[in-house]
């Protein structure tokens, strides 16, 4: 039956007969290849160029209203029906779920959602903020330029981790950690069923040396095995110049269910996570960063799920809930996580020949402590009884702590807590 409606429409056929002149036209030129290199390769990036828009216009779509930020982003509102998730064919009929059905920090204060800008607590927010907003019922995407296409190894693989970056404390296999240069300095637990996570990181920006690399502070809520299966939901901030062209600090989110092979993807570059918060864009500018010795700026971020419905949930700030995640993208996080880290991940490509001074946190060892160092505070997790509370049997993790290194606490004021990271190259990090 389907085929006959595809073939009786004009429109296809008008299609089809484009489909017949592209044809034709690619033969004559592939003929005329035969003899010149250069047409060749002429005709390869045509085609690529073809593929980039035809991504571009997946990712990209029409906005009620667009805002360009300070930084050259382009921020497009979208109707929030017209959003990326919902090319996903599983979420065709999905029906949106506007707010979560149960919150760990207690009732979920609707009143908080009608005031303005002005009256929200700390002073962190987007700079795209600047220069306008997005109305009700739209969300906040950030454009995909060609460029952004240009710069990933191609567009199958654009907006998604290179490999498995994981770190895996226990029982680690030294190869998978270090065969892609990823380094880490994690504070992690494991052993029991969580239901979500949650940290208040400070904000920094710092350097990465070469476009390749990048460098971040998350949480990472994980389960299944670290192999070919694991699910993972994360979230932090990132420099990212590959991703986003420029060395920036930018609010970020991943998700997995296949230990990054073939599913999942930064922000909303890929259909999955559902968006319904009008005010947050995800892999947009966070401002201020904090200054060494100078003053500290921190993000709140919460993941947990709604134990109705299932659904991953994510919480900035203190009344920014961004959207969820819906439980049927993943496997073993459909039911529970069974490991929590948070803290720094950094690539060392290793440029040189020698270690890059690729900085993780704000560049400095956690010695240094409050003012000079990064760090997380009040960490906690959620459990079975979707309570927050503190982590038990924190452990901590980094391959060579001489180059980022990571050191716990706690006490009354910020609960558990770490100082992490580290400036890369130094005489101890050759
Ligand atoms: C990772 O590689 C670095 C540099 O090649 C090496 O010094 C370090 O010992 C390795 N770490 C592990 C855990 O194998
Ligand atoms: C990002 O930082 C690197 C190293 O600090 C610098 O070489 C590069 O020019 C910067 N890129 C941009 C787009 O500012």
């Amino acid at each position: 039956m389907a085929s006959v409606a595809y073939f009786s429409s004009s429109h296809c056929r008008k299609g089809r007969r484009r489909r017949v002149v592209a044809v034709a036209l690619f033969f004559l030129y592939f003929c005329g290849c035969l003899v010149s290199l250069s047409c060749a390769a002429r005709l390869s990036a045509a085609m690529q160029k073809l593929e980039v828009q035809k991504h571009l216009k997946r990712l990209n779509k029409t906005p009620v209203k667009t805002i360009e930020s300070p930084d050259g982003d382009i921020i497009d509102c979208v109707h929030i029906s017209k959003q990326p998730a919902f090319d996903h064919p599983f979420l065709k009929d999905h029906k949106i779920q506007m707010r979560p059905s149960y919150h760990p920090e207690g009732l979920y204060d609707v009143n908080k959602e009608s005031m303005g800008p002005k009256e929200r607590t700390g002073s962190i927010a987007q700079l795209w903020h600047m220069n306008g907003r997005c109305p009700e019922d739209t969300i906040p995407v950030r454009r995909t330029k060609e460029d952004d296409v240009l710069r990933a190894s191609s567009v199958r693989r654009y907006g998604k981790k290179k490999s498995r970056s994981i770190p895996k404390p226990m029982g680690s296999d030294p190869d998978l950690i270090n065969q892609s240069g990823h380094q880490h300095a994690i504070a992690y637990v494991e052993g029991e069923r969580y239901y979500g996570a949650k940290a208040t990181i400070n904000v920094w920006e710092p350097q990465v040396q070469q476009p390749n690399e990048f460098s971040l502070s998350q949480l990472w809520i994980l389960a299944g095995s670290f192999g070919e299966d694991l699910n993972s939901i994360e979230a932090g901030w990132q420099v990212s110049p590959d991703l986003y062209g420029d060395n920036n600090t930018r609010l970020f989110t991943y998700w997995t269910s296949d230990a990054y092979q073939a599913t999942g993807c930064y922000n909303l570059l890929c259909s999955g996570f559902i968006q319904t918060n009008s005010e947050i864009a995800m892999g947009a500018s966070i401002s201020p960063v904090s200054g060494y010795r100078n003053s500290q700026y921190d993000i709140n971020i919460l993941i947990w799920k709604d134990p109705k419905g299932g659904n991953w949930w994510m919480q900035f700030g203190n009344d920014y809930v961004l959207g969820y995640w819906p439980s049927f993208l993943f496997s073993y996080l459909g039911d529970s996580a069974s490991m929590i880290e948070w803290g720094g991940e950094v690539v060392n490509t290793e440029a040189d020949g020698q270690h890059t001074s690729t900085q993780m946190g704000s560049g400095h060892f956690p010695e240094e402590g409050f003012g000079k160092a990064g760090y997380f505070r009040n960490i906690q997790v959620v459990d079975s009884s979707n309570n927050l509370k503190s982590p038990k049997g924190l452990g901590t993790y980094t391959e060579q702590s001489n180059c980022y290194d990571v050191q716990t606490g706690s006490n009354g004021d910020w609960g558990h807590y770490f100082y992490f990271g580290g400036p890369g190259r130094n005489p101890n990090c050759p």
